[in-house]
């Protein structure tokens, strides 16, 4: 196996860091070869770094894992970027194409004008998604170069995010001993683990909704349109299990896991579990209608926030195919069924795509809780570059990023 065909990943979430090694094929799809997950209950809140030390002990056990899993030493990664602060714009670029044809500097000087933006000195462009090109007034063209043209303009979605939270998440990376190779807003890398063409071209929203947030997207003609993080996610419906049901917060979340369910309504009178109670050693019987009771007001707040968020997006009406829930907790049972009540949209569970399925890791494809990990490294096989923002704050993109990643 030639050594630079293989890419780290890694999804720093609330919950769990994770570490994906990929092989890149020649046909370009991708075969996970390692995988590592380390608990990380400390080092972020709402998506941010607030403990760089914990984050870096989590980031270092979830490589050595991967690692030994692939027999890979691993000297840099590719990161998913989260957090409250991030925002995203709409820009446009034109410019005078200055010989017949377009070549591959006009699209690079086209872009770099819709990068132009005026925004908070204390934020740093974290991605640029190039859209369609218009070539003389014509839309919705995906390569110009080689067209006769004369004016050349272009679509793309800005991501933005508070400098000092992106220097943070970098930070970690770097104290956990590795370099980083590029970023993509977590919610681009979960869109593309789990959105169909189909849906992207249609138009479709993307909610992750892990521990501490849910990362939104919308798509539409092929191209992501918007992007937003709310600070929300599993968390609140395991402290709210804890709070009422004086559960202990860690058997509280292993409960919900187990037990828990969207709809009461659904829920037998006759299901019991056994707890402890905070303050007691005794196990006691619960119902599961209880806990259910208990789930409900939550999951359903955290919807109607989404929903807020993607009508205040004004993009809501791009949304012609589906809402696509994925991330650990769209495991809650019946999550689909309120999510369709309350977005009123058609709703699906978005699982992670692998191409190579017969790799062992099934349980990566299986669950919705890696659609960020998977979706980095399908971004990357895609897009075939990433972004770094350089220490600096300017956005670099790194050519032929594959080489010397390994020792
Ligand atoms: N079966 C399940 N039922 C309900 N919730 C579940 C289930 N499985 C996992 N979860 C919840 O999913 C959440 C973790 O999701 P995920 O792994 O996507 O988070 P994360 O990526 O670490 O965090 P974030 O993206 O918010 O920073 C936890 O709150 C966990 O309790
Ligand atoms: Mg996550």
């Amino acid at each position: 196996m030639a050594k630079n065909n293989v890419i780290a990943a890694l999804d720093i979430g609330t919950k769990k860091v994770t570490t994906l090694i990929a092989q890149i094929n020649e046909d370009n799809s991708f075969s996970i070869i390692g995988k590592g997950v380390a608990e990380n209950n400390k080092g972020l809140i709402a998506g941010d770094v607030v403990d760089v030390q914990a984050t870096a002990a989590a980031i270092r056990d979830s490589v050595s894992e991967a690692e030994k899993i692939s027999s890979k030493r691993i000297k840099s990664v590719f990161v998913a970027i989260s957090g409250e602060g991030i925002r995203s714009i709409n820009n446009h670029g034109v410019i005078q194409v200055r010989g017949q044809e377009v070549e591959k500097t006009d699209v690079d000087r086209v872009i770099e004008q819709a990068k132009i933006i005026t925004m908070p000195d204390d934020s740093d462009i974290i991605n640029v998604e190039i859209g369609k090109y218009t070539v003389d007034g014509k839309a919705g063209i995906v390569n110009p170069i080689g067209m006769a043209c004369r004016k050349l303009e272009v679509d793309v979605l800005i991501v933005t995010m508070p400098k000092t939270m992106c220097r943070n998440l970098y930070k970690a990376v770097e104290d956990a001993g590795f370099i980083v190779s590029g970023g993509v807003v977590s919610a681009i890398a979960s869109s593309w683990a789990v959105l169909e063409n189909d849906e992207r071209d249609l138009g479709v929203a993307m909610v992750d909704i892990g521990d501490g947030v849910a990362d939104i997207a919308i798509y539409y003609n092929g191209d992501p349109l918007y992007v937003a993080v709310m600070p929300m996610g599993g968390k609140f419906i395991t402290d709210d299990i804890s709070k009422v049901m004086k559960i202990p917060p860690v058997e509280a979340e292993k409960i919900k896991c187990k037990y828990g369910d969207a709809r009461p309504d659904f829920v037998d009178e006759t299901e019991e579990f056994k707890t402890v109670i905070i303050g007691t050693n005794a196990p006691t019987t619960k119902k599961a209608k209880q806990l259910a009771k208990v789930i409900t007001p939550r999951i359903e707040e955290i919807l109607v926030e989404v929903k807020k968020k993607l009508m205040d997006s004004r993009k809501e009406s791009f949304i012609q195919s589906n809402v696509v829930l994925t991330g650990g907790t769209a495991k809650l049972k019946n999550i689909q069924c309120i999510a369709e009540d309350t977005l009123e949209q058609t709703v699906r569970i978005g699982i992670p795509k692998i191409d190579d399925p017969g790799s062992g890791f099934q349980d990566v494809l299986s669950s919705p809780a890696f659609s960020t990990a998977v979706g980095i490294i399908r971004h990357f096989t895609v897009r075939k570059q990433l972004e770094i923002v350089k220490r600096d704050g300017v956005l670099a993109k790194l050519a032929d990023i594959i080489k010397n990643f390994f020792e």
